[in-house]
């Protein structure tokens, strides 16, 4: 195991345990005797079977590249931007959406639960977030004024001028034959914004200024371009052992993806330029690069 995937381990197993610890205390797990299963089993069988968790790291590896250690600190804000990401993949799946009935590996949420459990479980995981977020007993000595920009930035990069414009332009264009820019758009809105969002939360954080928190978000959206681009090259070439969901999906939808628009090749040097123009940001804010370039290897190597 590369030092990378060590720190991602560590992480992961400290955010899976922080947001089961959260739900156990939070009391959604009531049920009326005809009920086989609870709200929260159904948020938790998505918000914790396993991923790769690459927002919440982005996050913490953010504030740390900068010179701030305190992980127990970081953790409400990592794991608040999984449950967000949660909610996102609970919805993407749906029957209205993409369609799918395979996700990390298990059926998704919708097939386990039924559609309508499966949208309100969503919902609820996309409201714990901001829940987390304000909860005085995790604001971890940080002043108000920089939670709610934190709070800014979710909220922002959730909804209609981030993820849910992305997610509205993607189902409504099957079919259809987009440009090239406007599929990047697309990218930049349901997948970069939330990763662009993970590292403006990680630099707000470690204290850093206005200049590096923006560039630390240009840094997230050329990686979350690069990571979209990754995982439509995968829908063509993965398995669904080896991308934990059903093969071949964009092709049944008729999606309009970079690699279905320009080919693999191209998209593989695309995703070049991208992780280039995201270091090029990177190096501009100050912080300890090494992790970061390990890990835009490690992103990218899986189409490889
Ligand atoms: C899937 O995200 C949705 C996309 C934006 C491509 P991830 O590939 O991060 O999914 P998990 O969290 O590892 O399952
Ligand atoms: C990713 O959508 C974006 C969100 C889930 C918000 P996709 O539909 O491209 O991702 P996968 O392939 O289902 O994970
Ligand atoms: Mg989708
Ligand atoms: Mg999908």
């Amino acid at each position: 195991m590369s030092a990378l995937e060590k720190h991602i381990e560590t992480d992961k197993k400290l955010i899976d345990d922080f947001i089961k610890v959260h739900f156990a205390k939070a009391g959604y797990d009531k049920k009326f005797p005809h009920n086989k299963f609870s709200l929260s089993d159904a948020m938790l069988y998505t918000a914790t079977t396993p991923g790769k968790r690459i927002r919440p790291f982005m996050l913490m590896l953010t504030a740390e590249s900068l010179g701030f250690n305190d992980k127990e600190k970081l953790l409400p804000f990592a794991a608040s931007i999984e449950l967000i990401h949660s909610y996102s993949l609970i919805h993407d799946d749906l029957p209205s959406m993409d369609n799918d009935s395979l996700r990390r590996g298990k059926p998704t949420n919708h097939i386990v639960f039924g559609e309508a459990t499966a949208i309100l479980a969503g919902d609820a995981l996309l409201a714990e977030a901001f829940v987390m977020l304000s909860d005085k007993k995790y604001r971890g000595g940080f002043d108000d004024e920089k939670i709610i920009e934190i709070i800014k930035e979710f909220s922002y990069a959730s909804g209609g001028g981030g993820l849910v414009e992305g997610q509205f332009h993607d189902v409504n264009s099957f079919g259809e034959l987009l440009s090239l820019e406007k599929i990047e758009y697309i990218n930049e809105k349901k997948t970069a914004s939330l990763m662009s969002a993970a590292c403006a939360a990680g630099a707000i954080l470690s204290g850093a200024g206005k200049s590096a928190v923006n560039d630390f978000k240009k840094f997230g959206k050329y990686i979350g371009l690069a990571f979209q681009s990754v995982d439509d090259v995968l829908g063509i070439t993965g398995s669904r052992e080896i991308i934990g969901k059903t093969a071949g999906i964009d092709k049944t939808n008729d999606k309009p993806t970079v690699a279905g628009n320009i080919g693999l090749e191209k998209t593989g040097k695309l995703i070049k330029e991208y992780n280039r123009k995201a270091l090029s940001y990177l190096n501009r804010t100050g912080a300890e690069t090494g992790m970061f370039i390990e890990l835009i290897n490690y992103l990218t190597d899986r189409i490889y």
